[in-house]
């Protein structure tokens, strides 16, 4: 008999990796639990939130494109979903949903699991300026980063993102830099990490404008989200340079058992799931 069902809402969904990784680790703990996938289009979204509440659901975690579309049908939002504008995890209570963003958090403890790094006091460039840049420039901020630099392909998404967080994170130096190699050399053998927030990566693409990595320094830390190829294209030169690397596989794991113990109150032991 199940007891509990939690899901995932997006479109496509056919990729997502959550309900391995959930219903493997209920499997393997011999929990009542299931995990299901709802492929949703956006035009079905608010007919999902108002049936979902009958159906003894926990939660859910939401995915592309409804991460953003989702908060006006929320019942209570937390203070970062707020501030990053994106939920990724929903918990069903009653007649209420509220709405987390784990994918924020997730990041910064796979960063510290699989690396040490602690923000606290450091140089961060930041390439992107969408919807993951976001989850990232806060959880960057949260943790007392020193300076962080953006970059865009569209300087003006940028511009604007940065003016926002400054507001939110006082302590914090942001700072937009043109995503140009002329400008961006200088500021890499300043800067401690560097993170791809981008789709480049993907399926073996790669950046055009990012100067030699080696112009890091020797400790500088080099971290992309993407996790299709696991080493992409920038993961492979950082290596190739002798600097340590951070792929984006950690930041999906953390991210699921944050909203398991959002919505269960406890530990999720995941394995990290197997990428294609
Ligand atoms: P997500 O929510 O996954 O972050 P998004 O909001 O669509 O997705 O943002 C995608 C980010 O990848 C943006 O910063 C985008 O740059 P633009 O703002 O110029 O569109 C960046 N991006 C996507 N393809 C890119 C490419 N080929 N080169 C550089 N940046 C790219």
């Amino acid at each position: 008999m199940i007891s509990k069902i939690f899901g995932i809402i997006g479109d496509p969904i056919d990729h997502s990796l959550s309900p391995q990784m959930f219903n493997s680790f209920f499997q393997k703990k011999n929990l009542p639990h299931l995990y299901l996938r709802f492929h949703l289009k956006k035009k079905d979204l608010g007919r999902f939130v108002k049936k979902c509440r009958g159906w003894g659901l926990v939660g859910f975690n939401v995915t592309i494109p409804h991460k953003e579309s989702i908060l006006p049908f929320l019942d209570k939002i937390d203070p970062a979903v707020k501030i990053i504008g994106a939920a990724n995890t929903v918990v069903v209570r009653g007649n209420r949903l509220i709405g987390y963003n784990t994918d924020a958090e997730g990041y910064s403890l796979s960063l510290r699991r699989e690396t040490g790094f602690e923000p606290r006091g450091k140089s961060i460039l930041v390439i992107g300026a969408g919807g993951a840049s976001r989850a990232i420039l806060y959880t960057l901020g949260r943790h007392g980063a020193r300076q962080i630099f953006l970059t865009n392909r569209t300087r003006s998404k940028a511009l604007r993102l940065c003016d926002e967080f400054k507001r939110h994170f006082p302590k914090t130096a942001f700072k937009v830099v043109r995503f140009h190699p002329t400008d961006l050399a200088p500021l890499f053998p300043k800067i401690d990490l560097l993170i791809n927030t981008t789709s480049v990566g993907l399926k073996g693409t790669g950046f055009k404008n990012l100067p030699p990595l080696l112009f890091l320094h020797s400790k500088a830390i080099v971290s992309d989200i993407v996790y299709r190829p696991l080493i992409t294209h920038l993961l492979k030169e950082a290596k190739r340079c002798h600097l340590k690397t951070h792929g984006g596989l950690g930041m999906l794991l953390h991210q699921a058992v944050l909203a398991y113990r959002i919505w269960t109150g406890k530990k999720a032991l995941l394995d990290a799931p197997k990428v294609s």
